[in-house]
């Protein structure tokens, strides 16, 4: 099948959806308990947390850094894919994200597997270790989406997994006038990876669309 012959639909990801692992209880409590904080709901969506868990148990991944915790959706969701001693580290610099995130955390199955960083994520992926991470997924401001990925590209080795949300700019990638402010920093941070040498990458269909990326030498 070519390219061009691709339909996916709504039906399509409804379907996916229907089909693949949703939230346990406990995740949607996580869930519920974030929207009457007046966190945003902007959390990956199931289908998209089972392909990142999936990438990652293929991995072998045991060293995970996240930027943008929000509620911990999604690092909790990681964690779960991780082996025993595995870790996540997911830097929030909202305070109020970072203490309703670490509380849920604590009351997680993967409490042990979670740390979170408090801070910008420039600053504090900048105090990370070269080659103490085998894994990292980005999901915060989307302005700074090539920072972070460069800083997460030192960090990590070679044949270390890339992975990015949200390449399909909220849904408005193809918008002229889009209502987002962040839909222009997501097309080039799209055009910043694709012109990238040393990774091997592809959007994935997923969610609001899911970079899967290796580092290359
Ligand atoms: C927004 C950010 C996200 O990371 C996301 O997944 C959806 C929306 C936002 O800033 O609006
Ligand atoms: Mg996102």
């Amino acid at each position: 099948m070519s390219d061009d012959d691709a339909i996916v639909t709504r039906r399509h990801y409804r379907y996916i959806a229907e089909h693949t692992r949703g939230d346990d209880p406990f995740l949607s409590e996580l869930k519920q308990a974030a929207e009457a904080e007046g966190i945003p709901k902007i959390w990956i969506s199931p289908a998209q947390a089972s392909l990142m868990q999936v990438v990652l148990k293929l991995h072998r991944a045991k060293q995970v850094i996240e930027v943008g915790t929000l509620a911990g959706y999604s690092a909790i969701c990681m964690a779960r894919a991780l082996p025993p001693g595995g870790l996540v580290r997911t830097i929030e610099l909202n305070p109020k994200h970072a203490d309703f995130a670490e509380q849920w955390i604590a009351k997680s199955d993967v409490a042990d597997k979670v740390k979170v960083l408090r801070g910008a994520g420039a600053d504090v992926l900048k105090s990370i270790k070269t080659g103490s991470a085998d894994a990292c997924f980005l999901d915060a401001d989307k302005e700074n989406y090539p920072r972070y990925l460069d800083e997460c590209l030192r960090i990590l080795p070679v044949g270390g997994l890339v992975m990015a949300d949200n390449a399909f700019a909220f849904g408005q990638l193809f918008d002229e006038v889009p209502s987002e402010s962040g839909v222009a920093a997501v097309r080039r941070f799209n055009d910043y990876m694709a012109a990238r040498k040393n990774v091997h990458a592809v959007m994935v269909g997923i969610g609001d669309g899911c970079w899967v990326g290796v580092k290359e030498a």
